[in-house]
Formats: C-alpha cells, structure tokens, sequence
C-alpha cells in the first residue's frame, strides 16, 4: 500500500516537471517569434543571432551570443531600457516606449538565453 502511494506521488511530480519544461519551450518559441516578427520585436533587424541575419542594415547592433551567463534581470532591464546601462544606445526601449510587454520581454529573455 505504502509503495503503490509513493508511486503515485512520484508519477505526479515527474508529469509536473513535464508541464514545466513544455511552458519553458512555448515561452523561448515565443520570444523567438518576437525577436523575429517586424512588427513586434524586429529584434533581427539590427542583431544577427546564431547564423539568422536580415539583409540590409542588419548590424546597428552586435551580434547576439552568449546571453546565457547574463542574469535574467540584466536581460530584462536591457531590453526594457538599454539607455541605463548605455546613455548613448541606438538601440530603442522596448519596455519603457511601450512597444513590448512584460511577458513579451520576459518570453524574449528565455529565448535570448538559449542561443549560443
Ligand atoms: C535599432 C537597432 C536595434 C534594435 C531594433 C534592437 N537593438 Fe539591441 N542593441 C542595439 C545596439 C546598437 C546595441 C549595442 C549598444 C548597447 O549595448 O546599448 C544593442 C545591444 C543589445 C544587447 C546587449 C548585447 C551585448 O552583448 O552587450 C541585447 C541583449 C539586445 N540588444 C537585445 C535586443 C532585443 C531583444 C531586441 C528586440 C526587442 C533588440 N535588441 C532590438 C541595437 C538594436
């Protein structure tokens, strides 16, 4: 009896992580379709990122790697507001501007810390 009730707790804690790592992969595929989308982010217009450019100006800003040992604040707060970190930034104030959400910064910065 008592093994059949560990089972059953077990069973219910790894479906659990199931559904918590499939919510982490709809919010990275998320911020990527943000990143890419003109008319949301437009991030791809001035960052190359992991072999994915635009033709054209493309490289107003720098090519995006590594992303993964900043914090999620970092990240957050760059993309709300890069004129705190960078008073002479080209780069717009998503957050701040109005122009994203707090869930859309926040699906960017789980899809920003999976590229290499
Ligand atoms: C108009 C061009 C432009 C657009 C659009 C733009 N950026 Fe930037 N971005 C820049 C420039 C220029 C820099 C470098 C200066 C700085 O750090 O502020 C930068 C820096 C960054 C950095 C810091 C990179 C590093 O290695 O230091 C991140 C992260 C970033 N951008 C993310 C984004 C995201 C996410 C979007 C879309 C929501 C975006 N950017 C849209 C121009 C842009």
């Amino acid at each position: 009896m008592k093994l059949i009730k560990k089972l059953l707790i077990a069973s219910a804690i790894s479906s659990l992580a199931i559904i918590g790592a499939s919510a982490n992969d709809s919010l990275v595929k998320k911020g990527e379709k943000i990143f890419m989308t003109k008319k949301l982010g437009n991030c791809i217009a001035c960052h190359a990122i992991e072999g994915k450019s635009l033709d054209g100006p493309g490289s107003l800003g720098p090519k995006l790697m590594a992303l993964q040992y900043w914090p999620d604040e970092a990240l957050y707060n760059k993309i709300y507001d890069p004129y705190t970190t960078n008073p002479i930034s080209a780069m717009p104030a998503f957050g701040k501007n109005g122009w994203l959400s707090d869930g859309e910064i926040k699906a960017l910065v789980a899809y920003l810390k999976t590229i290499k």
